[in-house]
């Protein structure tokens, strides 16, 4: 029987203009797959399937038996993690920043991406998103009000950003902020400083806040080494940086960021997030501390060489099932051209005949048509099951 809701007032024009989150979707269809009995191989999501170093889980636990420390507390965060962030730019870019003024703790820097949106953008405002996004980007400007304007990367120039194109664009001039994002999702494409450098010029010359969305930044194969837009000189003058826990220490139900920019940014996004969450649990903040802190390089070294070996059995696997890859330095994806062009009707197949989920492209913005997103997340007896469920179905279908 279907619920009776005509009494209910109607809800806000804001839904009318965004479309429901695309993996809430892709959840929910497996969710139902699930409860009928279905064994579906997620290679859809960007979720890392290993745990955080054992002693962040220790901290986590020692700290949540502390009877001080389950009040509120500071919208600011903790003054601990704010400092180990500050050190960690300090440590692994050269970038030194205050941490009481410059870094901002988020609950996920997710949350900071669209909250950016809500302090900076208003009705006839617009944003610049690349044209294959993680869709925070446009649909935090969506609900701001503002107007979103694609970016083309360009696949001859490894999924660089096209600034010359967009130099022609009749709205730039209604543009405050730029983002980019470096190891990317979804194309796995990577860049040296020499970007920033041209990106910080053009939005200098544009009057833009460069954003640059970092969080795989320590998820890096083939000895890259990816650099932080903060580098850059004169960064910090036009440039807030988010950074996240999630893929750097595997930690991503933890949701712990931050944001890192010049005081006045900072504040700016305080109001909206002061106004919307109250901080994170202290224990979080303590444990995240901890992992900046006392992590060893080669933890992350050992982690990335898994997923690596991972991206290379992928990427072997690709001419079997009908997928042209990208072969990607960083972040955890794998992005290929569907060889008849239909991503659609690929990923539906997928997980119709073989019960592997995958992303189709067309969800990181219109220039993904025709392309799918596959993740290293998932432990190695699964991927190799999913690669050969793939080719068996594959191999029937051709
Ligand atoms: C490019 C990009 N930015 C931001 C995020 C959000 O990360 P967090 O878990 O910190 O909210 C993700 C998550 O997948 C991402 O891929």
């Amino acid at each position: 029987m279907a619920t009776q809701t005509s009494f209910l007032p109607k809800t806000a024009a804001r839904l009318d203009r965004m479309p429901p989150y695309g993996f809430e979707l892709i959840n929910r269809r497996l969710t139902q797959l699930a409860a009928s009995g279905v064994d579906v191989i997620r290679l859809d999501i960007g979720s890392p399937d290993m745990p955080p170093p054992p002693p962040v889980i220790e901290m986590l636990k020692r700290s949540a038996d502390n009877p001080k420390f389950h009040s509120y507390g500071s919208y600011r965060g903790l003054p601990a993690f704010r400092k180990a962030v500050a050190a960690y730019y300090a440590r692994r870019f050269g970038v030194q920043v205050d941490p009481d003024k410059e870094v901002l703790p988020l609950i996920g820097s997710k949350e900071g991406i669209v909250n950016l949106a809500l302090a900076f953008i208003d009705q006839g405002d617009a944003v610049i998103a690349p044209d294959l996004n993680y869709p925070a980007y446009t649909m935090g400007t969506l609900m701001a009000g503002g107007e979103v304007i694609f970016m083309q990367l360009d696949p001859s120039r490894s999924y660089l950003p096209n600034l010359d194109a967009l130099r022609a664009h009749p709205s730039l001039n209604r543009a405050k902020l730029l983002w980019v994002n470096y190891p990317n999702n979804p194309t796995g494409a990577t860049c040296d400083l020499a970007l920033y450098d041209e990106l910080i010029a053009f939005c200098r010359e544009h009057r833009l806040l460069l954003c640059s969305d970092n969080p795989y930044a320590e998820v890096v194969y083939d000895g890259y080494r990816a650099p932080s837009a903060l580098q850059a000189a004169g960064a910090l003058d036009c440039t807030v940086e988010f950074m996240s826990l999630s893929k750097l220490y595997n930690m991503a139900g933890w949701r712990l960021g931050a944001c890192i920019a010049r005081q006045p940014i900072i504040d700016a996004l305080l109001v909206i997030k002061s106004n919307m969450d109250s901080g994170h649990f202290r224990p979080m903040y303590e444990a995240g501390a901890l992992a900046l802190n006392e992590t060893p390089q080669s933890w992350i070294d050992e982690r990335n060489a898994i997923y690596q070996a991972r991206r290379d059995a992928l990427l072997a696997a690709c001419p079997s099932i009908g997928l042209t890859a990208f072969k990607t330095s960083g972040s955890l994806y794998i992005w290929a051209k569907v060889d008849d062009g239909n991503d659609a009707a690929y990923v539906e197949s997928a997980l119709d005949q073989a019960q592997v989920s995958l992303t189709p492209g067309a969800m990181y913005g219109p220039a993904g048509k025709g392309y799918v997103r596959l993740s290293v997340g998932i432990e190695d007896a699964r991927l190799q099951e999913a690669i050969a469920r793939l080719q068996a179905w594959y191999a029937k279908r051709h």
